[in-house]
């Protein structure tokens, strides 16, 4: 026993804490009594115990979950790969959602999306200084030089998988290549500086140093997540932030890297018409690329391919 005098709060929070100001993580990694430790055990517990935010034990995939994930991702990449082959200049953001409900009901999947949390469609089609959750619309039909972002997630038994891409309409101007361009170079060195026992905020810190070196901004409203078992599991993967912040991230987990960059100010606004649509503030351009990812021993691998 030192002699420090110990002043104990019996169990009753700071100020400070009440006022917000520390938030304290909570202890997500519990070992049962008696058991022994792993060394999976060992390396979480070190980090929980610095009082970082850490999984909880049903964030790590079992291998079936993982498998049941691969394949929903795959069928997901062949949606978008259709995509890919018919949008062309003239054609309506609802028949891009047509052919995406009718590939993936046929091969034995669900749309996500559709009526998830009200959402009307099977996909989000997103077009220029639209940011995300564009809702697909006969009226809206696509013009040369537009960037589009189609966000497709399928549902295979049970399982689900998340992915989008940007598509260019015939020539676009040589800004919107370079956002578009950027806006995926960022998501792959976000899944870049995800390693094992790293932290979301590491992702998130070089996603912001590369966009803001090539003159973009972040998005902050919005962020990937963990899918699989779910549509949006934890943990909020950020895509602007700060090193060491954030959940660890440890081999078995699975989450979305997705940044959306900006061409002008990282503020956004939701079209009050239909409460969905994400917009720019400033209207400038905004583009996005998504992959799902499942973290291993050696860093990332994309279930989305
Ligand atoms: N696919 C989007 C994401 O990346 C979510 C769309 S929610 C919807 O997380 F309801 F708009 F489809
Ligand atoms: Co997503
Ligand atoms: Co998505």
């Amino acid at each position: 026993m030192c002699g420090k005098k110990v002043v104990t709060l019996h169990g009753k929070k700071t100020f400070r804490e009440e006022m917000g100001l520390i938030k304290k993580n909570p202890r997500n990694w519990h070992v049962k009594s008696g058991q022994p430790l792993t060394e999976m055990d060992k390396r979480i517990l070190f980090f929980q115990n610095k009082g970082h935010l850490v999984p909880t034990r049903d964030l790590i995939k079992t291998p079936e979950q993982i498998e049941g994930i691969r394949k929903a991702g795959m069928l997901n990449t062949a949606v978008l790969d259709l995509v890919a082959e018919k949008i062309r200049e003239g054609m309506s953001t609802l028949e891009i959602d047509q052919l995406v409900y009718d590939f993936t009901t046929k091969h034995g999947g669900i749309p996500a999306p559709l009526n998830y949390e009200g959402f009307p469609k099977s996909c989000c089609t997103s077009i220029n200084e639209v940011v995300c959750h564009g809702i697909p619309s006969e009226e809206e039909v696509l013009e040369e030089g537009d960037i589009i972002n189609v966000d497709c997630t399928t549902i295979l038994d049970g399982y689900f998988a998340d992915a989008s891409r940007m598509f260019i309409i015939g020539r676009t101007t040589p800004e919107r290549e370079r956002l578009v361009q950027v806006a995926k170079e960022c998501m792959e060195i976000g899944a870049e500086a995800c390693k094992p026992y790293t932290f979301v905020g590491d992702s998130a810190a070089a996603i912001t140093k590369h966009a803001h070196k090539n003159g973009y901004t972040v998005v902050r409203d919005l962020c990937g997540h963990g899918v699989g078992n779910a549509f949006h599991e934890e943990p909020d993967m950020e895509h602007w932030g700060k090193k060491g912040t954030g959940m660890l991230l440890v081999p078995g987990m699975v989450f979305t890297i997705e940044p959306m960059i900006n061409a002008g100010g990282w503020q956004v606004f939701v079209d009050s018409d239909d409460d969905w649509t994400v917009v720019t503030d400033d209207y400038s351009d905004s583009a996005q690329w998504e992959h799902t990812y499942l973290m291993t021993e050696e860093g990332l691998e994309i279930l989305t391919y």
